[in-house]
């Protein structure tokens, strides 16, 4: 057997940092804006906090839980609880779910890296709203840049997956995430006092409850999953390598509201600045593209902002992609005794193939579509809307059947030395009211319940 001594992190702010490194990435900065957009504005974010809130963080908890006590991969994890039984399909479609999602949102990661570029070379002061939406096109349809993007995006996560989980992952989220705090605040004041900022921020905060749709309610749902990297064992995995005194609820608590905090920040920054230049707030995957850098030559020294700003996106989409790798390597290298660097490069491979053709879904793979969805939203829906809650679903109603409220308190609470003064209410909700309207959600989709209405 190869070298197996799981590692853990260092320091309690290590802690914190890796996961909210994990949770604070492009589904924030480049997903919640562009979903928000498509799917009505302030009726989505409502019901999306509404999602955060019952849902993310009691499942969250019960990661917290299932990783530290186990102290195993996704998919290791349900094999130690519930050995030679099919529970361990969970920890599969968590694996495969970070594979999937890798292949795509590395496209994205990549076109931060162009745009790090483009802000050294390219100046941005005295451009039209036209031309930064018709550069943009022309660069993500292309063939070779983009994909060459994506590749290196994948190749510096490898690195770094390769180097060692303490080093590479703490290292780089301690030190950025305050920075990006401070740069998004700075960008939502530019945003909020240009000329009709209000009109987007009427359509971020003041809802019309008749936009609330069944495909609104899963997007928000599944947004919620996929920003708090929930339901696909990711923070298995990483409470896996939390120490005895890590407190799971604090951790749990601090994530969601600093990754909610950073989605409403984005969203504050993007909107105003959307209605003020006249774009469509549909727009899409490209949403944030098009827009920011319109923002940023609204400011004195344009390229600067831009070039500060799209380090730290790129950054915060590596302590992402960081966290979604590692839970495949993790696997790889733990059930089937890789080495770590071979497990590692088995992956990396793989997502290569999938990060190509999500590439070349927005050039010339464009009229290949599958349900109306080219390989890129393919890979995005069935992660996001489905895989995600699914996995939740099954995580709670795993922990609700298989496992003993004495254990699960013990250490959820650290064998009683920290309090948690909800216990009861947090495990009725996980047990009982998660997985339920998780699957209320997935039937409205589906049609189900319509159909039984009609029924009556
Ligand atoms: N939460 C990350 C983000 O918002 C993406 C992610 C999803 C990471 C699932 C890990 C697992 O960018």
């Amino acid at each position: 057997m190869t070298e197996n001594k799981r590692v853990t992190f260092g320091s309690k702010l290590g802690v914190l940092m890796a996961t909210v490194g994990s949770a604070v990435g492009l589904g924030n900065i480049w997903r919640f804006p562009y979903m928000l957009g498509e799917n009505g504005g302030a009726a989505f974010l409502l019901i999306y906090l509404i999602c955060i809130l019952i849902l993310g963080l009691p499942v969250m908890i019960t990661e917290f839980f299932i990783g530290r006590h186990t102290h195993k991969n996704a998919a290791g994890a349900f094999k130690a609880m519930a050995p030679g039984t099919r529970w361990s399909l969970i920890g599969y479609n968590g694996v495969l779910a970070a594979f999937l999602i890798l292949g795509f949102y590395s496209v994205i990661a990549g076109w931060t890296l162009e745009y790090i570029l483009q802000s050294v070379t390219s100046p941005m002061a005295n451009k039209s709203v036209e031309v930064f939406a018709s550069e943009f096109s022309a660069f993500s349809s292309g063939l070779i840049r983009p994909i060459a993007w994506t590749i290196a995006f994948i190749t510096i996560t490898h690195i770094i997956i390769v180097s060692g989980v303490k080093n590479g992952i703490e290292r780089a989220s301690k030190i950025m995430m305050p920075i990006l705090f401070l740069i998004l605040f700075i960008l939502c004041i530019r945003s909020v006092t240009l000329p009709n900022a209000d009109k987007g921020l009427a359509f971020l905060f003041q809802p019309d409850f008749s936009k609330i749709t069944s495909s609104v309610t899963l997007s928000a749902m599944g947004q919620a999953f996929f920003s708090l990297s929930i339901g696909m064992g990711c923070l298995i995995t990483y409470s896996s390598y939390f120490n005895k005194k890590t407190n799971l609820q604090t951790t749990a608590l601090q994530v969601t509201l600093l990754d909610t905090l950073v989605a409403l920040l984005a969203g504050i920054m993007i909107f105003p600045a959307v209605f003020s230049f006249g774009i469509a707030p549909t727009a899409g995957p490209e949403l944030v593209f098009i827009t920011l850098p319109n923002v940023f030559a609204q400011l004195p020294m344009a390229n600067v902002w831009s070039f500060i700003f799209f380090i730290l996106l790129g950054l915060a989409a590596l302590t992402s992609t960081i966290s979604l790798h590692e839970v495949a390597t993790a696997y790889v290298h733990e059930e089937f005794q890789f080495s770590r660097a071979k497990a590692a490069l088995l992956v990396s491979t793989g997502v290569l193939i999938l990060g190509v053709i999500s590439s070349l879904s927005f050039g010339i793979f464009k009229g290949y579509t599958l349900f109306g969805l080219t390989f890129f939203d393919l890979l995005d829906y069935v992660t996001a809307k489905i895989m995600l809650p699914l996995g939740g679903m099954m995580i709670c109603i795993f922990v609700g059947m298989r496992v003993d409220k004495k254990i699960l308190k013990a250490e959820l609470t650290n064998e009683g030395t920290v309090p948690f003064y909800f216990f009861n209410t947090y495990s009725f909700f996980m047990k009982y009211i998660a997985p339920v309207l998780i699957g209320i959600v997935f039937l409205n989709e589906l049609g189900v319940i319509k159909g039984i209405q009609r029924f009556f």
